[in-house]
């Protein structure tokens, strides 16, 4: 264990909070511009906060946000660090011990996740209901090693991680503002790589709606610590499979093969700009949600 429950308190004595943030929020790919929202902010880069991995992705600016949204205390992490970058899921989860110190109770967590439901378009948000994660059935965990009581128990419950009461209001908050919310089960990957037809239609038997590479460790480490998740995920674009289909599955454009590409890209830069863009699209509906969350807890 890097960070115990001493080196946590260090880290978070680092920050002079000017308030005590009730909800920690983290901003997934193209996101980040949630956190122009906070009123009254102080802003810090992550390289002035002791121990925190910079964010090194496109997308991922890197900053921590203090100040008010919708009336509430909060606090932003704007980007976060992925496993793939090569940091340990200690170190990418330390974020949201420093956000527990300070006195977040409640984590919103949001991403940018590829859609395998086939009822989903790209653009739709996603309340997660639950996650399979792949990087911990395949033994990574932020919690390997010894335990920390002050920090949480040693077995964590993860029935219920994705808590009931805050998707409820967010359906209400999401009726009433007209969008049409999504709910499903988000699976993480390692990345970086995105994934193969094979993969996808693997994906898929196992019963996942989305998938991306990151929120799983942050949610782990938040129920570890006790604090309540919501998780959103905006679908940024569809895992299509081409082909020679069973009889039932949609045709996406290719009558024939199986060869047909997992993520038909669309912009020449690549499938990241592309999640970027999209982010940026959906922002103001994310934005609305939040804040309507907010306003009601
Ligand atoms: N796969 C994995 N991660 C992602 C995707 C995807 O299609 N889109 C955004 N993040």
């Amino acid at each position: 264990m890097i960070y115990d429950f001493e080196e946590v308190e260090r880290v978070a004595g680092q920050i002079r909070a000017p308030l005590k943030p009730q909800v920690g929020i983290i901003t997934g790919s193209g996101l980040s511009g949630l956190a122009r929202e906070v009123e009254e902010p102080l802003v810090i880069p992550y390289e002035e906060i002791p121990d925190f991995p910079p964010a090194t992705v496109e997308g991922h600016p890197g900053e921590m946000f203090l100040g008010y949204l919708a009336g509430k205390a909060v606090v932003v992490m704007q980007g976060r660090a992925h496993f793939y970058e090569g940091y340990s899921l200690e170190q990418i989860t330390l974020p949201v011990r420093v956000m527990r110190a300070l006195g977040a109770d409640t984590l919103i967590v949001t991403n940018a996740a590829g859609g395998l439901n086939e009822s989903f378009k790209a653009g739709d948000l996603m309340l997660i209901t639950d996650h399979i994660s792949l990087v911990g059935m395949a033994g990574h965990s932020p919690l390997f090693g010894p335990n920390d009581g002050r920090l949480g128990p040693r077995f964590v419950d993860m029935s219920g991680a994705y808590d009931k009461e805050l998707r409820k209001i967010a359906l209400e908050v999401g009726h009433e503002l007209g969008l049409e919310l999504r709910q499903g089960v988000y699976v993480m990957v390692g990345g970086p790589t995105f994934e193969t037809p094979a993969e996808i239609r693997f994906l898929r038997l196992m019963g996942a709606d989305a998938v991306g590479m990151s929120t799983v460790p942050e949610v782990v480490v938040a129920r570890h610590g006790g604090m309540r998740v919501l998780g959103i995920s905006h679908i940024s674009n569809m895992a299509v499979l081409t082909g020679s289909r069973p009889k039932g599955i949609p045709s996406h454009g290719d009558p024939e093969g199986w060869e047909g590409m997992g993520h038909p890209i669309k912009k020449e830069e690549g499938l990241h700009e592309e999640v970027l863009e999209a982010g940026e699209k959906a922002l103001p509906k994310l934005l609305a949600l939040i804040k309507g969350v907010l306003g009601r807890i």
